[in-house]
């Protein structure tokens, strides 16, 4: 492998302190900024939280008067609007740092080009893109709905061996083992939001929020994921667990007057990827994940909305008469869905792939 260029480090050293705030910031992205001035660190920071101060605020206050001539490394372009907070490429341009680098260019409309811009115009030397593709991972969902309008989506799908989610009676606990379901815990609190097909609330009256993080001691201070289960004919049972939080539920279905009472927030039936729209546009949630049964997660696989799979498979075999991970009758080769191999982990007993589609045939 090359080795790191002495910039690489100082922004994985950003990249690092943007994760802190990985559970944390939704709906605004993970940044962090370093400030090194004669080849030390003079000030760091991280974005917390919406409506707290950004990155490069944090790291200024730090570099007080250090930061004058000095080399900030930040992992998103700084912003250039006035929010809750007043943009930070002013901050930048104030507090007389010499140099700016920045990983990855900011999509947002509002930003997008123009944060870089008032940097250069007051004098300051600007590079963009070292680390891109590491930082780029902090802010998948955010990233993809600022460029597109559609949020970043991953599939989860835990099987056995012979790819099965569930017994025809629908029973599926359990098919993966702890640590395999510690692991999705963290891919819903990334996520803003979870969402599921009513079969699956139905089977397991499952409530599909964060209980525990492995880095995280008090769980209430994450942003809990919305948890949107699709129910186009009504059947959610109001003595449904999910509904013991109702704040963070969405339904999409008819109108239901007793979920209003409750506070849920109820969505109009419409398709996936009008859905996925809405919840960009209306709600700010732009990572998603899919725990559903197989009738779901066929549909958005079948619709092309899947960004990410990540399958958990089991080291256990659960026959033929058990439900399968994809419902979809193809009968020639070519209507396959390839995915191409990002990752493959142990977790526990069992073993995580990360895959994203593919176009490639064999
Ligand atoms: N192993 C795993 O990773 C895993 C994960 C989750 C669940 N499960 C298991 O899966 C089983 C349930 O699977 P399932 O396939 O019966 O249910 P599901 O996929 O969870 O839910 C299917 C239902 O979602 C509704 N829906 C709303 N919009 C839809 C759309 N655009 N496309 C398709 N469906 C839509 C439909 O009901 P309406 O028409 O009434 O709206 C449909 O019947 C349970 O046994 C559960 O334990 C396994």
């Amino acid at each position: 492998m090359a080795e790191l260029t002495q910039d690489q480090i100082w922004m994985r050293r950003a990249i690092e302190l943007a994760r802190q705030g990985q559970y944390s910031t939704k709906p605004n992205p993970n940044v962090g900024c370093v400030i090194v001035k004669d080849g030390i660190i003079v000030g760091e920071g991280f974005h917390p939280k919406a409506g707290q101060p950004h990155a490069e605020v944090f790291a200024m206050r730090q570099a007080g008067e250090q930061a004058r001539g000095a080399t900030a490394y930040v992992t998103l372009e700084p912003c250039a609007h006035y929010g809750r907070t007043p943009p930070c490429a002013k901050g930048l341009v104030e507090a007389g740092l010499a140099k700016v680098i920045v990983a990855c260019p900011d999509p947002n409309p509002l930003v997008a080009g123009k944060g870089v811009q008032i940097l250069k115009e007051a004098g300051i030397e600007v590079e963009v893109g070292i680390c891109e593709d590491e930082a780029h991972l902090l802010n998948d969902g955010f990233l993809k709905a600022m460029a597109t309008g559609m949020p970043y989506v991953r599939l989860k799908i835990a099987s056995s061996l012979d790819g099965r989610t569930a017994m025809a009676s629908g029973e599926s606990k359990w098919i993966t083992g702890v640590e395999a379901r510690q692991d999705v815990q963290h891919w819903r609190a990334i996520s803003g939001a979870v969402i599921t097909g009513i079969d699956t609330v139905l089977a397991d009256d499952c409530q599909l929020n964060v209980r525990s993080l492995k880095e995280v001691d008090d769980i209430s201070t994450i942003v809990q994921p919305k948890r949107i289960i699709l129910d186009r004919q009504g059947r959610l049972p109001l003595t449904a667990k999910i509904l013991e939080n109702p704040e963070t539920v969405m339904v999409m279905g008819p109108y239901r007057q007793e979920l209003a009472e409750l506070g849920v927030i109820q969505l109009e039936i419409q398709p996936l990827k009008e859905l996925l729209q809405q919840l960009v546009q209306l709600h700010q949630i732009y990572d998603v994940l899919v725990e559903s049964g197989a009738t779901l997660s066929t549909a958005f696989l079948q619709a092309g909305l899947v960004d990410e799979l990540i399958s958990y498979v089991a080291p256990t075999l659960l026959g033929q008469t058990a439900r399968s991970m994809f419902n979809a009758e193809f009968s020639r080769m070519a209507e396959q869905l390839r995915f191409k191999l990002q990752d493959v982990t142990r977790v526990g007993d069992d073993v995580r792939f990360r895959l994203i589609p593919s176009q490639e045939t064999l």
